[in-house]
């Protein structure tokens, strides 16, 4: 399956320097450990394991499961009868057994060029420690569900450790979310508590964030669920802020700390935040409550498949889905992905630009770099702020040795040339990666010869929120690399590629990417509906966990993601369910009906472009299309901005009724040539649509 031989033309290898020291020096190494992966996973993951503290061992066989829908529930279970925790493993571990307490876990950099924090291994724990009494003291339990919605700060890593610490899941919300997302996950996962900050700045732009969370906490009332508690780290609040309580008198109604003076450096030309909304009955202040609260926590053990946190990622019927990841499996899967295909060492300085908000900075900024002891940058700002070379500044600010971001963040830089990239040195960079989409060779070639200056391999990590950690992926001192393609399987996943009736593909092909056999990180249940996590992953094929992701294998063997096969768009490395942007639109009393499509971005890698079909005496008018723009940034966020708003008076569709999204794509591209369209019922519709299409964005 892996092949024996990689081509030593047309590839790529990065710095020979690399080989020295690296923990998978070869392809022939990696191909030995692969077999040794899938034929003896025991051994395998077991040599992995044994990095980590157990509270008790394992009883049973290293994974035991069923990937068969027609052979009974699906069920994925990792080194059962085994205990641990995972922020004893992260924390305590590395200080007291690995003398490392000394050592820095994360350097903060926060939005304005100069705000700056280090934090300590032995700090992160105190504070972790704390956080976790904390949240004891308001009567979270282990297997409550808390709910985090803040920015990239220290505290969000501390606050999502503490859970950790006392077995409460977190569900972190992308701060970046609406009011109604926010609820809408509160909700779907029960949450009992809100960790939320006064609000953040991005770049210029003041995020009033407890603004937001209020209304979201107001729309779970007013559905009749009422969260008690709600705990806000002050942030960036402004010199003395006015703190708006309705019912009770000034004194009670603050939180302490929102009253000191700003001692950061706020500059003056930007925004300042005047109001933080108070209620004195459910929020409390983060730093009150840390003040009293001891630094000393046993951890509560925890069974390897008690859950760990439910991310939410877009589902393809509109609601998200809440993809849950249980304690074992989930850590040691991070922990070597991370090891392995970042091939770290001790003095790395690693930086993964993600927010922890998604999956990539819960497993790369979060969960792996600590369970190795890493030094890790936390950015909370954007590339493009105050300039364009602000993260090659900080390259060479910490000397960063791994760096870890995104095509669509790439293409952006991209734009603005080389001059920005060769003002800084980056001579400290050893291995570049990228995740979130596949990469188009122009970028990849712009990575590899401008940021790593031909010396460092791109990694360039397939995965998904659903598989944990990387699943296709180079390994940088053993896979010679290929500008698009995600290479090879990480240790212990078999991939395969399948035909529409579900046959095996071998040699070249293309196809559905599927996995024959789950691997630790793997998601356990979709939240609350396990049903709807066999019908979305295992029902169209059987005997697979199916990615929803088409796929190419070359003559070499080389995977190539050719990108979603389903009703999903991926719009800056973020999947966006269309079902989720149509059902925004369709609630504006003025739609009838309307569809949504991907169009191809050069720096987004697709943008939204929606087709509405009005109801009856309605005109469209550019009101309407920035009341629809807002309607739907308000509803799911900022990620769901649309691009182009199409007036449809008719769609396209098959005789039995059904949207053909196919040809939606093609006109929203301006592709002339439709393939099939023997099913289409009324061909006049899209002549119409041709001609009436947008050409440029909004
Ligand atoms: C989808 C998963 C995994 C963290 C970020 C996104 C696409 C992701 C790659 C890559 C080609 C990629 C796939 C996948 N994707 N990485 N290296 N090459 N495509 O997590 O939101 O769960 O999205 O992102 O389409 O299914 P996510």
């Amino acid at each position: 399956m892996i092949p024996d031989k990689v081509p030593n033309e047309n590839v790529f290898h990065g710095s020979m320097d690399l080989k020295k020291e690296a923990h998978i020096p070869s392809f022939e190494k990696y191909k030995e450990m692969y077999v040794n992966s899938i034929e003896n996973p025991d051994a395998f993951w077991g040599a992995v394991a044994k990095d980590f503290f157990w509270k008790t061992k394992p009883t049973g066989q290293f994974l035991d499961y069923n990937f068969d829908v027609t052979k009974g529930e699906i069920f994925i279970k990792c080194m059962e009868g085994a205990s641990t925790n995972i922020s004893y493993n992260l924390l305590d571990r590395n200080v007291y057994e690995k003398k490392l307490g000394d050592k820095i876990a994360f350097f903060w950099e926060g939005n304005e060029p100069g705000d700056e924090l280090t934090v300590t291994y032995r700090e992160l724990l105190k504070k972790v420690c704390q956080f976790a009494n904390v949240l004891k003291s308001q009567g979270v339990k282990k297997g409550d569900r808390v709910s985090i919605y803040m920015p990239m700060v220290v505290e969000l890593v501390v606050a999502m450790l503490a859970c950790v610490r006392i077995g409460a899941v977190h569900s972190i919300v992308f701060a970046g979310f609406s009011a109604g997302s926010l609820c809408e996950r509160i909700l779907d996962s029960q949450c009992s508590l809100l960790i939320t900050a006064d609000g953040f700045y991005r770049g210029d732009k003041l995020i009033n964030l407890k603004v937001i969370a209020d209304e979201a906490l107001q729309k779970c009332r007013d559905k009749g669920f009422p969260i008690q508690r709600c705990i806000m780290l002050k942030h960036v609040s402004s010199k003395p802020v006015e703190i708006v309580g309705a019912h009770s008198p000034p004194a009670k109604r603050s939180c302490p700390d929102l009253q000191e003076k700003q001692t950061g450096k706020v500059k003056k030309t930007r925004p300042l935040l005047q109001q933080v909304p108070w209620n004195p009955e459910v929020d409390l202040c983060w730093h009150t409550l840390m003040h009293g609260a001891s630094d000393e926590c046993e951890p509560e053990w925890c069974e390897s498949e008690d859950p760990l946190f439910i991310l939410y990622t877009s589902g393809s019927t509109g609601r998200p889905k809440g993809v849950l990841h249980t304690v074992s499996g989930y850590m040691l899967y991070c922990a070597a992905t991370f090891k392995m295909v970042f091939d770290h060492q001790s003095d790395d300085v690693y930086w993964c630009t993600a927010d922890i908000g998604w999956i990539t900075g819960h497993s790369y900024i979060t969960y792996g770099p600590l369970a190795n002891g890493a030094t890790s940058v936390l950015f909370e700002g954007l590339p493009t702020y105050p300039d364009v070379s602000r993260l090659w500044e900080i390259v060479d600010k910490y000397h960063v040795t791994k760096f870890y971001t995104a095509p669509t963040a790439i293409r952006l830089l991209m734009k603005f040339g080389v001059e920005p990239v060769q003002k800084y040195k980056r001579e400290s960079l050893k291995i570049l990666g990228t995740v979130g989409e596949p990469i188009n060779p122009e970028a990849w070639q712009w990575y590899y010869n401008v940021v790593g200056e031909k010396r460092c391999p791109i990694v360039d990590t397939f995965w998904q929120t659903e598989t944990g950690g990387h699943v296709l992926t180079p390994l940088p001192a053993a896979t010679p690399m290929k500008p698009g393609s995600a290479t090879f399987p990480f240790f212990g996943v078999i991939p395969a590629i399948l035909n529409e009736s579900g046959e095996e593909l071998e040699g070249p092909s293309e196809g559905y990417l599927v996995f024959k056999q789950p691997w630790p990180g793997l998601m356990r249940t979709v939240y609350g509906n396990h049903q709807r996590f066999e019908t979305t992953y295992f029902k169209k094929f059987p005997g697979y966990y199916v990615t929803g992701d088409g796929c190419r294998r070359d003559e070499d063997g080389y995977y190539w993601i050719t990108g979603r096969i389903d009703d999903m768009l991926n719009v800056s490395g973020h999947l966006l369910s269309t079902a989720e942007v149509e059902s925004a639109l369709v609630e504006h009393k003025a739609v009838a009906e309307a569809a949504v499509v991907g169009r191809p971005h050069p720096v987004k890698g697709e943008s939204l472009y929606c087709f509405v079909t009005l109801t009856n005496g309605v005109t469209y008018n550019q009101n309407l299309e920035a009341e629809l723009k807002k309607q739907v940034r308000e509803k799911i966020g900022a990620i769901a901005t649309l691009d182009y708003i199409q007036n449809a008076p008719g769609l396209p569709k098959t005789r039995s009724g059904k949207i053909m999204r196919r040809l939606l794509r093609k006109i929203a591209s301006n592709e002339k040539d439709l393939g099939d369209i023997s099913t289409l019922a009324d061909s006049t519709v899209v002549e119409q649509l041709f001609q009436e299409r947008c050409s440029t964005a909004m």
